[in-house]
């Protein structure tokens, strides 16, 4: 089972901490009501200290904050549950050896985790010049066109891909395996005659499916990875914050969120992911420079699509450069500034609001379940088992 190593206790208890160390709680108010008055003393400001004559900066009351965010936003759920794909131990033990799996590549090199790196928030932290890549190398050093998105709370999207090609992550673990700048398998015979030469594999897939005649197939090596992706879930204190407890975020914490409704990031970024439930246009108010990927546009052929990407979901987002979905973006305080310019009708963000929304998005870093994410001992192979093949 999913252990999460924190409870809503140990959130609650930590941002009590932070706000005594940061001694702004002076006996501070956790039930301070959108009614009553503030209880405490001292000011519940954010940002820099005003200036002498200056209007004192907006206070912020964090049950105010979370009564206007409710309605937008949501805590996330333990599991992204597929009806006709039920999560069940064998079919996730079995998903997470194929996750890890190189011998699904070509030259046995490659495996989901390289381009989605459990331990690093499911991205591809593999650096060129000692910088992340921008996209990702697959089998014989070549590149692909987009940048790799986490695989964490990913099955909760509407779609699959920058563009949502796929409907879901079962239908998702069945291309990067063939496609010739990833793992390039020639075709689902060859994978499927390669995991039914792993004896280990044979049964573990017998386990995993106990009803079928025939276990090794490649649906159900698809269903079985998608099995594994549906847990891979990170809450965060906004979980916490945004079931109910006002004090899981910091006054400068909830300023931000506060911030973040106010300039309108949420009409595309809101949801339990803040992203993830529609597509949207890169550039709706302001054309982006440069762009060549006409993202959905390539599948719909209709004219409003052009330039249209699934909106990201900010889980993780300081974990998860470099941004976009060619990776073009390194700094997420650029990308923030980028998001304003282009995205909002304001235009522009102050220094102060860019600030408040850093502030904010670093809540939604969550908790990886490193239990449920640790690297298991591969089945060793068979006399069949084809050779590594670098052509
Ligand atoms: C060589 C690098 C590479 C490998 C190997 C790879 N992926 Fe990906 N993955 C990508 C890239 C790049 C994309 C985005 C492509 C696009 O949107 O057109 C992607 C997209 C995804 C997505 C969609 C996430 C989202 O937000 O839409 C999931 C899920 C995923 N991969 C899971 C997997 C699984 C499971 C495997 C192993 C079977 C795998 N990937 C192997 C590079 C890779
Ligand atoms: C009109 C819709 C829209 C609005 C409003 C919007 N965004 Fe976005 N955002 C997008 C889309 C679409 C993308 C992905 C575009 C792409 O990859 O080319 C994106 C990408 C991002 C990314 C990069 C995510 C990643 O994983 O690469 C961040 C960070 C971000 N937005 C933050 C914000 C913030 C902060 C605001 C408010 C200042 C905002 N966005 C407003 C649609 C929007």
């Amino acid at each position: 089972m999913t252990k999460y190593r924190f409870t809503p206790q140990t959130y609650r208890s930590f941002a009590l901490a932070s706000l005594a160390a940061l001694a702004l709680s002076t006996g501070c108010d956790e039930d301070q009501s959108a009614e009553g008055p503030p209880k405490s003393a001292v000011p519940r400001t954010y940002g820099d200290a005003p200036a002498a004559g200056a209007p004192a900066a907006p206070q912020v009351d964090p049950a105010a904050v979370l009564a206007a965010a409710k309605p937008l936003f949501g805590a996330l759920d333990a599991e992204a549950k597929n009806a006709d794909n039920p999560w069940t131990a064998p079919k996730a033990d079995l998903g997470r050896m194929l996750y890890y799996e190189t011998r699904l590549s070509k030259n046995h090199d490659l495996s989901c985790n390289s381009c989605h790196d459990l331990e690093k928030f499911g991205v591809d932290v593999r650096e060129i010049d000692g910088k992340r890549a921008k996209t990702s190398e697959g089998h014989k050093k070549a590149f692909g066109d987009r940048n790799s998105p986490t695989v964490y709370n990913a099955a909760f999207h509407l779609a699959q891909f920058w563009d949502g090609r796929a409907a879901d992550v079962e239908e998702q673990a069945k291309g990067p395996i063939l496609n010739p700048v990833e793992m390039a398998m020639p075709d689902e015979a060859t994978v499927v005659a390669t995991l039914k030469s792993i004896p280990g594999y044979v049964e573990a897939f017998k386990t995993a499916f106990p009803d079928s005649a025939d276990p090794v197939t490649y649906d159900n090596m698809a269903k079985a990875i998608g099995v594994f992706e549906r847990k891979l879930v990170t809450p965060s204190k906004f979980d916490v914050f945004i079931a109910g407890d006002a004090s899981a975020l910091t006054d400068a914490e909830a300023a931000g969120l506060k911030t973040f409704m106010d300039v309108g990031c949420t009409q595309c970024h809101s949801g339990a992911l803040l992203g993830g439930n529609q597509f949207q246009k890169l550039g709706s108010v302001k054309p982006w420079p440069g762009a060549k990927d006409e993202g959905r546009f390539a599948l719909t052929k209709s004219a409003p699509d052009k330039f249209s990407f699934k909106v990201p979901s900010l889980r993780n987002i300081t974990e998860t450069a470099p941004y976009l979905h060619d990776g073009s973006v390194e700094s997420l305080e650029v990308m923030v500034q980028k998001m304003a310019e282009h995205q909002l009708a304001k235009g522009s963000l102050s220094d102060e609001e860019t600030k408040s929304i850093m502030t904010f998005l670093a809540t939604l870093t969550g908790d990886v379940d490193a239990e449920y994410i640790k690297a298991p001992t591969l089945p060793d192979s068979g006399p069949d088992t084809p050779a590594p093949d670098a052509s």
